[in-house]
């Protein structure tokens, strides 16, 4: 039988603060209404100083881990997704390492923006296909709360902050049915690099960053471009539409997350939304969408589960899994 990643385990940290709406109206010149009605979002979790990337992506691992009955010892590697990073190194990921005392193995940040937990996705299952490794955290976390600007109202009402994981573990399977990652599809497109950006970095004299971005371009390239990657995901697993039990897409906007619903023909209570009180979480919001259906108890095993996202760069992909 062919080796296939099993995820075994998924958890999530979301920041104990909450900010809603209302609450951006009383400094910015923007309403609840206007939020809602153009994103969905009604609040987000925004990271206290001590909620850093590192913690809470340890969080997050740990509740994954505690889920699939892994001790830290199972950990072969830990691929961590992040625009917003404790550090430039060493890697977010080794933090994490450390803190869970994992004892050996070896871990690297990933950096594909909103689609980072997509891809980090891939590139585990690549491995764990290879028999590079067994088990691996793939995380996504965030703290876009510390790179936003806060001045412009076109951007800093649509992010929030935290972190999602999933434990994957090598396992054994073939064709749709049994459990495990059935596919990944990467893509991204870097001429479209200036229409979401940071306008800086650790490696650029004096200019940490804020986040620029161009959200009517965006939208109309998520739209389309989202729409081929579940196409394609259906298409290179011979499956149809039908065979989908549940979309868990990037939250970004709730415009986007229903037309891909609707594109599966997905009754609205079989794609999981978190973006009304999550806001967009970048490289988190997958795995924490996944996260609250699974411990809710809406996702089970057995099930068809397609994700999707798109983000800066432009990068975008797909993962279909059997649960
Ligand atoms: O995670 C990475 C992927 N990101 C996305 O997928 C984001 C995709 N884009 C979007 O979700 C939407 O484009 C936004 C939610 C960002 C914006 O919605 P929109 O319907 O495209 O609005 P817009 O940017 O065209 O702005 C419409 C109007 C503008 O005013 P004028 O020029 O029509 O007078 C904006 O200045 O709304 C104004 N506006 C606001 N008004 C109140 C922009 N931000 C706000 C605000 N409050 N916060």
């Amino acid at each position: 039988m062919p080796v296939r990643s099993i995820l075994a385990g998924v958890g999530g940290y979301l920041p104990a603060r909450i900010v809603t709406n209302a609450e951006l109206a009383t400094r910015l010149e923007t309403s609840d209404a206007w939020i809602r009605d153009r994103t969905g979002i009604r609040q987000r979790h925004i990271a206290a100083a001590h909620e850093t990337c590192a913690f809470m992506a340890t969080a997050a691992a740990r509740a994954a881990l505690a889920r699939a009955g892994a001790e830290p010892g199972e950990v072969d590697a830990i691929l961590l997704a992040t625009s917003t990073p404790d550090q430039a190194f060493p890697a977010t990921a080794l933090r994490v390492q450390a803190a869970l005392g994992v004892p050996g193995g070896f871990g690297f940040d990933l950096s594909a923006a909103c689609a980072g937990f997509v891809y980090a996705l891939s590139v585990a299952d690549g491995m764990i296909r290879s028999g590079q490794v067994r088990g691996v955290l793939v995380i996504g976390a965030e703290v876009y709360s510390r790179i936003m600007n806060w001045q412009d109202r076109g951007t800093c009402v649509l992010f929030g902050d935290g972190a999602g994981a999933v434990f994957l573990r090598a396992g054994e399977g073939r064709g749709s049915i049994d459990r495990g990652v059935l596919s990944t599809h990467l893509h991204a497109q870097g001429t479209l690099g200036d229409i979401l950006y940071v306008d800086g970095a650790v490696g650029q004299p004096d200019k940490p960053g804020t986040l620029v971005m161009n959200g009517r371009e965006v939208f109309r390239h998520a739209v389309v471009r989202l729409a081929e990657a579940v196409d394609e995901a259906l298409a290179a697993n011979a499956l149809t539409r039908r065979d989908v039990d549940w979309l868990v897409p990037h939250q970004a906007n709730l415009r986007i997350i229903d037309a891909m619903g609707k594109r599966l023909g997905l009754p609205a209570e079989r794609v999981v939304v978190t973006v009304d009180r999550h806001a967009n979480t970048s490289a988190a919001s997958v795995p924490l969408a996944l996260a609250e259906a699974v411990g809710d108890g809406r996702i089970r095993a057995g099930d068809l589960v397609l994700l999707e996202a798109l983000g800066g760069g432009l990068t975008w992909g797909s993962a279909l899994v059997r649960m």
